[in-house]
């Protein structure tokens, strides 16, 4: 395989709302991410992805940009950006932007020229289709829940939207869009980002003929995500993309790709793929339920474990995919997927070191690296997520109570990851001298990077060993490029692999369940690169595993 500048980079998700206030308005801004560079850096992070920051009215929290040239007032102005990449090279870090070019906002110039006059040029640039019988063209639901079509005032048309209804689907057929959107995109790329994730991409290509589904749900329609998993032709958008853009930059691309068909892997992140690499949301999909969050069936480790490994042993062969174990999405790893006995810091230990030295780009999620957790709300009206306040009202429609509403929020809600972050023990958590726009978990008292910071045995800290074993240069190569072999697979609640290569092999071990088990070794370990518990931790063949213990060993 053809090695790439960013096969060896650990990336780092800033949700910037949520990351750190300096100017006491409640809101994260530049200024905050600037300033805690240097903790990022002595992380061993190497790239930084920022969740959007483009100028927008926040209906989705920055997913709905207004205009992709200017960064949103909340959180500071070019020059400050500019700064920003600037720090970050010095200090030899890398900046990834989030493209959102599915839609945009309902508020952008070409939206509002569109409904000035829609049968105009701008109209155009969106999806703007004839009414059947008096009604949306097809039956579709949008992601955040009911008609995925809106009205346009004063005709017999409609506009798709896929998500919220501010934020129009762009008409990527239109070659005119297409011209735009890459000349941003480039624009960007020579200001010397690194590249991009990218948003949603899947949904770009639409079936011209809408046809609709058999209804999926009680309100009739059928999601919408049926077409996208229907049509083809998206490979030739994305394909164009590229070739227009991220190639001639050698950028780094991170794609948010759901409902890919099955055997696309290759397209994606292959040779010639689209992308650099695609996030691997297989654990993320375990918990969607039929109807929604609340008939998600809680996850059983077995599925959780094999849909790791299918995935590694899919992408060895064709490229690297990106792990997690949350983001801005979805709930705090460590409440999801812990089991509850094994939900404190050598849990949070474990899965990290499970996950992170999986094969692939790890992304850590702000706040992971402290051990945060998912934040109770006392009431709906707590929470500010579009897609928690559509959840909570599925919910009660389908007959729960209130009660079992916010427990289905508890668990699912992407508003759980945007809690602000956990910098202090002060007055919220050290995030702002002002009120947060989001509540601060109340646990931040005892999970705060304070607290962490240069205590031997913190999660934090652990973080930054796992993280440079992973870098060290004797083991950068088995970690980078080796395979991903699963071992133990037949132990009830043991997580384990080996990384290997030609010359050597590493075994990773975790124990994620209530009982102490005990495993033997293939071959004599010849050291023990890194655990979460003291020893003894080897005694001749045999490793003997704690509740929640993972160990590191060379064989
Ligand atoms: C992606 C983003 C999510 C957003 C959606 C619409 O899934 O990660 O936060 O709501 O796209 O842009
Ligand atoms: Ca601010």
């Amino acid at each position: 395989m053809e090695r790439k500048w960013w096969h060896d980079k650990v990336a780092y998700q800033i949700y910037p709302k949520s990351f750190l206030d300096t100017n006491g308005d409640g809101i994260g801004d530049l200024r905050g991410i600037i300033s805690k560079l240097d903790y990022l850096k002595a992380l061993g992070i190497d790239m930084i992805w920022i969740s959007p920051i483009y100028k927008s009215p926040f209906v989705d929290q920055g997913y709905d940009i207004s205009d992709y040239y200017a960064i949103a007032e909340e959180f500071g102005t070019m020059e400050e950006f500019d700064e920003l990449l600037l720090e970050a090279k010095r200090r030899d870090m890398h900046i990834v932007m989030d493209l959102v070019i599915n839609h945009c906002s309902d508020k952008h110039e070409w939206f509002q020229k569109a409904l000035a006059d829609p049968e105009g040029e701008y109209a155009e640039y969106f999806y703007f289709v004839k009414g059947k019988d008096g009604k949306a063209p097809s039956n579709y639901r949008s992601y955040f829940g009911g008609s995925a079509w809106e009205s346009v005032p004063g005709t017999d048309k409609y506009y798709l939207h896929m998500f919220a209804k501010e934020q129009p689907d762009l008409n990527w057929e239109n070659p005119v869009v297409r011209e735009k959107l890459f000349e941003m995109v480039n624009w960007w790329l020579d200001k010397g980002l690194a590249g991009f994730r990218i948003d949603a991409i899947i949904n770009i290509k639409k079936d011209l003929e809408f046809k609709s589904f058999e209804p999926d749900g009680p309100d009739g329609l059928a999601m919408c995500t049926k077409m996208v998993e229907s049509v083809e032709g998206v490979d030739k958008f994305l394909a164009e993309l590229k070739r227009e853009t991220f190639e001639k930059h050698d950028a780094f691309t991170v794609g948010e790709v759901f409902n890919m068909k099955e055997g696309a892997l290759e397209t994606f992140v292959g040779k010639d793929g689209h992308f650099s690499t695609i996030f691997d949301f297989g654990p993320q999909i375990l918990s969607f339920g039929g109807h929604g969050w609340y008939d998600a069936e809680p996850i059983k480790f077995e599925d959780w474990r094999s849909v790791i490994f299918k995935a590694q042993k899919e992408a060895e062969e064709i490229g690297f995919e990106a792990n997690i174990i949350e983001n801005h999405d979805e709930p705090r790893g460590a409440s999801r997927f812990l089991p509850e006995y094994c939900q404190n810091d050598m849990g949070k230990k474990m899965i990290a070191t499970t996950s992170i030295l999986l094969r692939g780009i790890p992304f850590i999620f702000q706040g992971q690296e402290i051990g945060m957790m998912n934040c109770k709300m006392e009431s709906i009206d707590e929470y500010d997520d579009i897609n928690t306040k559509d959840q909570y009202q599925v919910a009660l429609d389908a007959g729960l109570s209130e009660e079992e509403a916010m427990h289905a929020c508890y668990k699912h809600s992407r508003d759980n990851a945007r809690t602000p972050m956990q910098w202090s023990d002060d007055v919220q958590a050290g995030f702002t001298s002002g009120t947060p726009w989001l509540k601060v978990n109340p646990n931040y008292k005892e999970i705060n990077v304070k607290d962490q910071e240069g205590r031997e045995g913190s999660v934090l800290e652990y973080y930054k060993r796992l993280i440079a074993l992973r870098k060290s240069e004797y083991y950068k190569e088995v970690f980078v490029y080796g395979s991903c072999v699963p071992v133990y697979e037949d132990k009830d609640m043991i997580f384990a692999y080996y990384r290997q290569n030609e010359t050597q092999k590493i075994l990773i071990a975790a124990n994620y369940g209530e009982e102490a088990c005990t495993l033997k070794l293939e071959s004599p370990a010849k050291k023990i690169l890194l655990s979460n518990f003291p020893e003894p931790k080897v005694q001749g063949d045999e490793v003997i595993l704690a509740s929640a213990a993972v160990v590191v060993i060379e064989l």
